[in-house]
């Protein structure tokens, strides 16, 4: 056995579990209000940042030690004071911007909850139904992407599809499915007021909270259909539909595509956003390689395989992707050079 491979493993699993530990210690720094408690606060004392908070001295207490030994807090031993860098802050404290990451905390707690029917799956098959993960699951993939549709879809990434922004801001039909909590929706139609937009989703629980969105964001044009794609009717067809973070979900993929083809108008496009992965494995052992598997395995396959589906996992990479189009009829498909350190974006025509 060569030992410092496994003096070096250890130290990996070290780190692994501590990073487990970092997630929840960040989770509950997103979620309290601490991290925007002691964000554009310099250095704070203990208790600064009690009082900033509000929150339990001995839990704040134990979160700031935590935290620091994590590096995402600054520590000075000689003052005994701690702050939360700037470009910490950009990151952790930013809700609602492109740049917020904090959503990401989010998602292990109820995917790792989710740990003894996914073991009970791997020996008996089946899995685990999207709805019977906990709501903070559907509000993490929310909060995890919602940021990017609200500044990055209308202005920034639609803008590659020139020919779409002017069939909508002329007043055209968008159609977004798989929509979940609408913030994509009501994006579009924050951004295209002129255009009717539909959002469909077989997830009750989603669609009641795209519906409460909607009427907080005073989004009149917005519909929120509780269906699959049957209960969309293929005429008059759509500008634009498009497909987020969904696709690898189903449990049949390609008879999806196929309805949506039925529902494009002529000349409409389908816009697809999957995760960024690439097609060899090699060349995905990353930390967000490891993170989209984890994210994967108890999650997206797993709720797909819940319904006798295809499985596909977050990971399918362009090659699988694209193969998913193509089955389905699509005659044109292109990646859009939209940079994304997560996502990949696609342009697919009939
Ligand atoms: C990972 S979530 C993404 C939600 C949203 N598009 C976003 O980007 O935040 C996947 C969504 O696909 C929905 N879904 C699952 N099966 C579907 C189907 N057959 N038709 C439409 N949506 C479906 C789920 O209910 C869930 O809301």
């Amino acid at each position: 056995m060569d030992k410092h491979k496994m003096v070096a493993m250890a130290e990996r699993i070290y780190r692994d579990v501590s990073g487990a530990m970092a997630t929840g210690l960040a989770h509950l720094g997103a979620e309290s209000g601490l991290f925007t408690a002691m964000s554009g606060r310099g250095t704070m004392s203990l208790a600064m940042v009690i009082e900033a908070s509000g929150l339990q001295p001995r839990y704040v207490e134990e979160w700031l030690y935590g935290m620091v030994c994590a590096g995402y807090l600054d520590y000075d031993p000689e003052a005994g004071t701690y702050a939360l860098p700037e470009e910490h802050a950009y990151l952790l404290s930013s809700v609602g911007t492109d740049h917020y990451m904090g959503g990401m905390f989010g998602m292990p707690p109820p995917l790792l909850a989710q740990a003894p029917r996914l073991l009970q799956a791997m020996r008996d098959g089946g899995g685990v139904p999207f709805g019977d993960f906990a709501p903070a699951c559907r509000h993490a993939i929310d909060v995890m992407n919602r940021g990017n549709y609200d500044n990055r879809l209308a202005d920034y990434w639609l803008a590659q599809l020139p020919e779409v922004v002017a069939r909508l801001q002329a007043g055209g039909r968008v159609l977004d499915v798989g929509c979940g909590h609408g913030h994509a929706a009501i994006a579009l139609a924050k951004g295209f007021p002129a255009s009717e937009i539909v959002g469909v989703d077989p997830d009750a629980a989603s669609i009641a909270e795209a519906r409460a969105a909607a009427a907080a964001a005073g989004t009149p044009g917005i519909r929120f259909v509780h269906a699959t794609l049957d209960g969309i009717p293929e005429q008059p067809g759509y500008d634009l539909i498009t497909i987020f973070d969904s696709l690898h979900d189903l449990p049949d993929p390609v008879a999806v595509l196929q309805q949506v083809r039925a529902r494009l108008a002529p000349d409409g496009v389908l816009f697809v956003i999957e995760l960024k992965v690439a097609d060899r494995l090699e060349e995905n052992r990353t930390p967000i390689g490891t993170m989209f598997y984890g994210f994967s395995m108890f999650h997206c396959m797993t709720q797909s395989l819940a319904h006798d589906g295809a499985g596909l996992g977050a990971c399918m990479g362009p090659a699988k992707t694209t193969a998913l189009f193509t089955a389905a009829g699509f005659a044109r498909v292109e990646q859009l050079s939209i940079k994304s350190p997560t996502n990949l974006f696609y342009a697919v025509r009939a």
